[in-house]
């Protein structure tokens, strides 16, 4: 989000009295350029809660995020969070508050996004390559997935099992619809497979979608 966007989103929000969940997991995997500082909590403190996350940029397995929230709300946070789980553990609280005292985490993120440019960088030629006809995309300036648009008629959830016959899967990009949702969109991870391996999966995809439309034929 630009930075003139956010302005003028934290203002409105502000002038209506509506509050603002910014939740922001994949900020810190930026490629092309740092996004503009400061996040929107920093225009609108007094109505805007910030979720981060250490999922993203260390490991999700530690379940460990924070939030930072206006200071009257905070009572509310730490009972909904007690009623949820008691609490996070406090291990994992060490662990990384560890990591973040020694500058692990700061040397660690950078070779993060590193690995991650390349491999959006393998899918993007990959998608280039294979999956041009009728598909559209952009190519994502950070974080760890492409969204695609299918030709109009195909319906991704459908399509799933074909995909996952051929052995490539994908989320159906249906579920990320508050309403009126587009059944031929579609989420691509590049993170987790080699780069070799996405062009392969790509690969894969473009034949699902192939034989897709030759049935619809
Ligand atoms: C948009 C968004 N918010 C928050 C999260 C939270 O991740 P975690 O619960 O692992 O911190 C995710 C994880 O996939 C996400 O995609």
């Amino acid at each position: 989000m630009s930075d003139k966007r956010r302005t003028v989103l934290a203002e409105a929000a502000q002038a209506m009295g509506l509050p603002i969940v910014e939740d922001n997991p994949y900020g810190d995997l930026w490629f092309d350029a740092e996004p503009p500082p400061p996040p929107l909590a920093a225009r609108a403190p007094a109505n805007t809660v910030y979720l981060g996350s250490f999922s993203k940029v260390l490991a999700p397995g530690l379940r460990l995020g924070y939030v930072v929230a206006p200071k009257a709300i905070f009572p509310k946070l730490l009972q909904a969070k007690q009623a949820a789980d008691l609490h996070t553990p406090g291990f994992n609280q060490r662990v990384v508050h560890e990591v973040i005292r020694d500058g692990f985490l700061r040397e660690h993120v950078p070779t993060v996004r590193a690995r991650y440019q390349r491999h959006r960088d393998a899918m993007r030629d990959a998608l280039q390559k294979h999956l041009s006809a009728g598909c559209r995309w952009r190519v994502p300036s950070g974080g760890m997935f492409f969204w695609l648009e299918l030709p109009e008629g195909i319906d991704a959830t459908a399509m799933l099992p074909k995909a996952v016959e051929r052995g490539m899967a994908y989320v159906p990009g249906a579920a990320f619809f508050a309403d009126h949702a587009k059944a031929n969109t579609l989420r691509l991870s590049f993170v987790t497979v080699p780069p070799e391996e996405i062009e392969r999966g790509v690969m894969l995809l473009a034949q699902t979608l192939a034989q897709t439309l030759k049935e619809a034929a």
